[in-house]
């Protein structure tokens, strides 16, 4: 495919974890986060969908309450990114700028794995090509089978994506995604989604620790 790549902002100090559902990533950037906190280093936590309106929006239709037209539910979610990152008093760079490290549970790579599922890849890129891009973006990887297991034990009500079915599509969505990005400063750090918890939590330390940076 022939995807033009612009050129890449990235930020310091910016981290996202990604993966598919029931790979462990809100887990993984709670713990992280704590450990920063422990060091005295001032740290956020944050997520997308977020808790805006806008956010909001976006779960209304994750969660079969609405049902919108091909490409809405991907131009929402960069409608919510865009003010995620740029609210002047609680954005992505305003937490930069008053130097906090920002940890986002989720951001434009899901779009570009699962919202490519109902719609094209390049059209999804062109939504997003423009945000910048985190220092350090951390992968869980599950298989399929395992995170379609975890979800379904959660036992809560499945949304649009928490299907079987998509689940390899999804995760190799990602996989082309982050070929897009291999010539940026952006580090890509691919773990074991399905190691014990506290193993993976010491994995990533060791990647992400300031002393490391
Ligand atoms: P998640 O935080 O994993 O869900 P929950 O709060 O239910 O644990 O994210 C919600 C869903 O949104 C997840 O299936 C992935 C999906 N998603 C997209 O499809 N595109 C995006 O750009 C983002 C950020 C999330």
């Amino acid at each position: 495919m022939e995807t033009e790549l612009p050129h890449f902002e990235v930020l310091s100090n910016f981290i996202v974890f990604e993966g598919l559902d029931g790979s462990g990533t809100t887990t993984q950037c709670r713990l992280l986060q704590q450990k920063f906190e422990k060091l005295g280093v001032n740290s956020r936590y944050t997520c997308e969908p977020t808790e805006s309106f806008i956010g909001k929006a976006v779960r209304q239709v994750l969660q079969h309450n609405q049902v919108v037209a091909e490409g809405t539910l991907a131009k929402l979610f960069a409608a919510d990114r865009h003010n995620h990152i740029f609210h002047p008093e609680d954005g992505i760079l305003a937490q930069l700028e008053q130097g906090a490290k920002v940890i986002c549970d989720r951001y434009l790579f899901s779009s570009l794995a699962y919202q490519s599922v109902d719609w094209n890849f390049d059209a999804v890129w062109e939504l997003n090509r423009y945000f910048p891009l985190p220092q350090d973006l951390v992968f869980l990887d599950v298989s399929p089978d395992e995170g379609y297991r975890r979800v379904v034990q959660r036992n809560t009500t499945q949304e649009i994506y928490e299907r079987m079915e998509l689940q390899d599509e999804i995760r190799s969505n990602y996989f082309h995604a982050f070929t897009l990005f291999e010539h940026t400063s952006m580090n890509i750090h691919i773990f074991d989604g399905t190691l014990p918890v506290e193993e993976l939590e010491e994995l990533v330390w060791k990647r992400l620790s300031p002393s490391d940076n």
